[in-house]
Parts: C-alpha cells; structure tokens; sequence
C-alpha cells in the first residue's frame, strides 16, 4: 500500500515531474515508420506534452511543438517542405532542431531583421528503428536507441500493432512483472470465456524476481514444470523502463498523459526454411481496438485484449493507497523500488538504469530468450506441419495477442510464410 503523494509520484509524466524527467531519459517508440508515408505529419501527445511527428520531403524526421510560436496555429496541419515542417497560417518554416529557418513576409519587409534568428519552435529527435519511430525528449546528449537482439534477427515478418488505453501507464508496467496473471488472466478465464468450467491450468508453486542489467526477469515453476523448464532457468523479461518482452515479441507502455497510455508492440515471426532468404520491404502496422461497440465492453478475446482489461478495470489512475499486496507482488515492489532510487539518481547528476551510450555493445542486446534457436534457426516446412501444438512461437498459426489483425496484414504474414492463419482469438 501507498501513501496518495508516492503513488502520484509514479504515475504523474509531465515535464518537471520526478517520473516525467525519469522517463525523459529515454527513447520510446511512438508511432510506425510506415504511418507517415500516406501522411507526412501527426499530431501525437507524449507525456503530457501536444506535438507533431513529420516526415519532411528529404526523409528526414522531427518532433515539433502542436503550436506554432507566431501566433499558436495547428502545426499539425502544416506542410513538410525539402527541410522541415511550414506552419500553414503564414509560412514560417521550422527544422528538425526547432530552428525557425524562414519567415517569408518578415524576411521580405526587413531583410536584415533577422526576427528567424529569435524564434524557435519546440523540438525532439526522432530517429527510425526496426519498422517504428523512436522519440527522445530529455536533455542532450541523447543515449541510443537499444538495439535490442530480435531487432537483429533475419527472416522474419513483423508488424507493429498500437491500441489507445485509457489510463495511466504505469499500472500497465506493473502487469510486466506479474508471473501469476498468466494462469488466472489468461488461461483459467479463457477456459471460462470459453464455456468450458475446467480443467484449470497447473498453478504456479514457485517465483522468483531478479534484477539484470536490462530490467528484470521472472522465474516460475508451474505444476507441470521443474526447474529445469526454460521458464525457470530463462525467465520472461521485464524491460527497463516500460516494457515487456517475451522472446517473439515486445510491449511498450508509452506514457500519453497522466491518463491515457499507449501500447506499443512489435511482433517477430520466423519463416521457414522454404521461404528464405525473405527480406521485409515494409513492415506493416495496424490499431487493434478494445471496446467492442456493439456492447460497450472491453474485448476479451486476445491475450493483449485481456491484460488491458486488468489496467483500465484498475481505474484511469489505479488508487495504490487501497492495495494490499502479497507474496505475488515481490517483483512489483521491486521494480517501484528500482523507480525511486532512479529519481535518486537523476537527482544525484547519475544517469538512471538502462540507459546505453557505448555504439559497439549496443550493435546487438543480447536478452534471456525461451526458445532462442526457434527464431534465429527457423524450422522447415514439414516440422511446422507437424509442431505439436497449435500455437508455433517462432511462426505461429493464430494472431493470439491483439484483436482485430487487419485482413491485409494476415494476408501480407500468409504469403510471407506459407502458414494459414485460424485467427478466431482464444474464445472459439
Ligand atoms: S501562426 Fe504559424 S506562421 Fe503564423
Ligand atoms: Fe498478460
């Protein structure tokens, strides 16, 4: 249980902020590479703060303020010209770096007035990494953008799926080092969702929480499992600072406001053998929804689906003062921990957990993967045939994880991988 001043101090993101400036130190993925080809500008809010995402007539990225410095118009609805984004209300022009580099009637009426040189528009770097764009907006000089291991591997299809959740972010981190949800959240209830009564799924006997130099893993032991099982000598991963990754696939919870989070995942799936060499041009990226409209509720048919029912069932900011927290939960004290002594060290002029600035380490993270060799190695043709179980976590057959998958995309993985997919979610 929290005190109300500790638990705002975790959810609140804002600029000046003390978890606003811890998350400010990093690079979080904001929106797909392949989203500004249709439309070079977006208007995003991150962390409190209302800005554009654009993509000028170079290629080149950037970050800006929602609202022009002249006299506040919609950046958003400007026009990206050869270097950077023109406010459509009278033509001044902005680079990538916030610079105002022209202003046509000032610089006509007075042409040694030099107005440009003193104004500037808000700006963040934006940088492109494995099929999404990255945004920084801490102080300089800006870390790396991990270049996490599965970023790396070849062969294989991704995409990229975002859902709008409203509530705050950090109730969706926590989810990220909750080994005992997977049995109740998952499975048992999509047993129940399924109509059947039982049998459960085996209950977990044992967990464990250990901190790494990437984030945190959790170990478990389930009924039917030892600890010679991957799941209790690798782990699952919680990654440092909003994310969660399990091998084939990552969760990022990018704080919107105080009150809204996006969720960023990207998805690995390995060809076989027969498809090779496969090289993505474009990797594709859809919204998945989670309100069914019909009803008025959550859609609970996906593993994601089911998750973000727990954040937002939470409330839009989870009240940690009426908690009660059991043996379950040491990985979820051990992480707000990790938080605080963060914001010690930002105080102290330290630099907080996970931050990478070395370019050689960072040309490939490596992670604690289950089933590491399925997603670099592949399969062939035949053992996917013949994998035992319905679900092949290196090149499944359903998109489990988030409903909604569009028809172009499933269609796109299909000729990519020769795998029909039976995407009817869990509940069939
Ligand atoms: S408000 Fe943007 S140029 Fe005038
Ligand atoms: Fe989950």
């Amino acid at each position: 249980m929290l005190k109300e001043s500790q638990n705002r101090m975790f959810q609140e993101v804002g600029p000046g902020t003390p978890m606003g400036n811890l998350m400010r130190h990093y690079w979080h993925p904001v929106a797909a590479v392949a989203e500004l080809d249709g439309n070079p500008t977006k208007p995003i809010r991150l962390m409190g703060e209302n800005l554009v995402l654009y993509k000028d007539l170079s290629g080149g990225y950037g970050l800006v303020d929602r609202h022009c410095p002249h006299r506040r118009a919609d950046m958003s609805y400007g026009f990206v010209e050869k270097c950077g984004l023109r406010c459509n209300y009278h033509g001044w022009l902005f680079d990538e770096k916030g610079a105002c580099i022209e202003q046509p009637f000032e610089e006509m009426i007075d042409p040694d007035g030099n107005f440009k040189g003193k104004v500037n528009i808000k700006a963040y770097p934006v940088e492109a990494k494995a099929g999404m764009l990255w945004a920084y907006m801490g102080s300089e000089p800006a870390p790396l953008i991990p270049n996490w291991e599965p970023f790396t591997w070849k062969n294989g299809f991704s995409q990229v799926v975002f859902s709008d959740i409203p509530c705050n972010w950090f109730q969706c981190q926590e989810n990220s080092i909750d080994p005992v949800h997977f049995e109740w959240m998952h499975a048992n209830w999509s047993t129940r969702l399924g109509n059947a009564e039982g049998p459960y799924a085996p209950t977990h006997q044992k967990i464990k929480f250990e901190e790494f130099e990437h984030g945190f893993i959790y170990k478990r032991v389930r009924e039917d499992t030892d600890e010679e099982n991957p799941l209790w000598t690798v782990g699952r991963v919680c990654l440092w600072p909003n994310a969660l990754f399990t091998g084939g696939h990552f969760e990022w919870r990018v704080p919107v406001d105080d009150e809204n989070t996006l969720s960023v995942s990207w998805f690995f799936s390995r060809v076989p053998h027969d498809r090779e060499p496969f090289v993505q041009e474009r990797i594709p990226y859809w919204t998945s929804p989670i309100k069914d409209p019909e009803t008025g509720r959550w859609i609970s048919s996906h593993i994601i689906n089911q998750d973000i029912i727990a954040w937002v069932g939470q409330g839009v900011q989870a009240d940690r003062t009426q908690e009660h927290l059991g043996r379950s939960d040491e990985g979820i004290i051990m992480i707000r921990k990790r938080y605080v002594d963060d914001m010690k060290r930002i105080d102290n002029g330290e630099e907080p957990k996970g931050i990478y600035r070395d370019k050689k380490a960072n040309g490939c993270i490596d992670l604690p993967i289950i089933g590491k060799e399925q997603f670099i190695n592949g399969h062939t043709r035949e053992e996917i045939d013949n994998f035992p179980r319905d679900y092949n976590p290196s090149t499944p057959n359903r998109f489990l994880f988030h409903a909604g998958q569009p028809e172009e995309v499933r269609k796109q993985y299909e000729a990519a991988t020769g795998v029909k997919m039976m995407d009817k979610g869990i509940v069939e």
